[in-house]
């Protein structure tokens, strides 16, 4: 039978609330991880089950301290021959950004998966039991190896790099739009449609914990990723503002990720701002406030005659992920952070 460890982060998939018929101002992260176990009996028909406590938040208030910690754990745990794939409950507010992040940093190709839930533990008809079922069948089946950091979330699996979150209170909360689905979890049965084609895990430069394994070019990366830069993140809007982005400068910021109106177009105060901003060293990428597309090079407005980098696919959430590890890694010259862009 695989063996897949599942680590407890918190969220509302262990959470609990003091009546059945209550699915908000409830206690996220109140329940432990072998709690959550314990209530499917059926994960012991699909994998030899481990549990670990990693943290009980609430996911809003995911910190940079914990991302590293978890990443680190999962290339520990990920490297040993007893475990074949790992799951992790999480919160849904942000588990997009962790995905990504452990997209990104993680070196193993053996499968990783989050799961959550939009209903506490304690409600008429939870989701977590099911997603979480789901999702350990997802991290135990052999098809899931190297396809990068999943979320398994209402019988359809995800890519770490494409999935958001789109409602506040479906439990159809998540979708990955543009790119769809990776594939589909249903009574025990994992089916992929398709591969994810950008740069992730074993196939990047950002890495966390040494190993044994590590080409010597990355294990120089180690020491540089911590602690990871300040990255702003800025709206454009009818009347916007440049105050938010004159507060990050003064701040010390390495770098702005600015989500833009329509295809990335950006308010002239705003845009006058930025362009300021660059020119005082701050690295500027533009992304998307719509929630889906494309951010073409020059789309919108003069990238290579004020500095701007565009997120291309990337949401504004994870352009500040990737901008953040980028900017440890000592990237810095302007294609090199765009192909950084266009890769991963
Ligand atoms: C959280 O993100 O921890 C709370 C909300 C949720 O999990 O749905």
């Amino acid at each position: 039978m695989p063996r897949v460890v599942v680590v407890g982060t918190g969220g509302t998939i262990a959470g609990s609330a003091p009546t059945a018929a209550q699915t908000t101002g409830y206690q996220a992260g109140a329940l432990s991880v072998s709690q959550l176990l314990d209530a499917v009996p059926a994960l012991g028909t699909v994998a030899r089950i481990a549990g670990e406590q990693l943290a009980s938040i609430d996911s809003k208030d995911m910190s940079l301290a914990l991302w590293l910690q978890l990443s680190k754990r999962l290339d520990s745990l990920l490297a040993s021959d007893e475990i074949d794939g790992a799951v992790i409950t999480h919160g849904t507010d942000t588990l997009e950004e962790t995905a990504y992040f452990l997209h990104l940093t993680l070196k193993s190709a053996k499968p990783v998966v989050l799961t959550a839930a939009m209903r506490p533990a304690t409600a008429l008809s939870a989701d977590g039991p099911m997603n979480l079922l789901n999702a350990v069948s997802v991290a135990a089946a052999p098809v899931s190896h190297g396809r990068g950091v999943l979320v398994a979330f209402a019988n359809r699996i995800h890519s770490a790099r494409d999935v958001t979150k789109t409602s506040t209170f479906s439990i159809d909360a998540f979708d990955s739009p543009e790119a769809g689905p990776l594939g589909w979890v249903h009574d025990g049965r994992v089916e992929y449609g398709r591969r994810v084609e950008h740069r992730h895990t074993v196939a990047t430069p950002f890495r966390l914990a040494r190993s044994a394994a590590a080409p010597v070019t990355d294990a120089v990366l180690h020491d540089a990723l911590e602690p990871l830069p300040m990255i702003g993140l800025v709206t454009s809007y009818a009347g916007a503002s440049r105050v938010p982005v004159d507060a990050f400068v003064a701040a010390g910021a390495a770098g702005i990720i600015v989500a833009g109106t329509g295809s990335g177009s950006l308010h002239h105060d705003l845009q006058l701002a930025l362009a300021e901003a660059v020119e005082r060293g701050v690295i500027v990428v533009r992304a998307s406030r719509v929630g889906s597309g494309h951010i073409l090079r020059n789309g919108s407005a003069a990238d290579d005659r004020l500095g701007f980098i565009s997120a291309g696919t990337l949401s504004p959430y994870k352009a500040r992920v990737l901008l953040m590890l980028a900017l440890a890694a000592g990237m810095r010259e302007f294609d090199v952070l765009q192909a950084a862009f266009d890769t991963f």
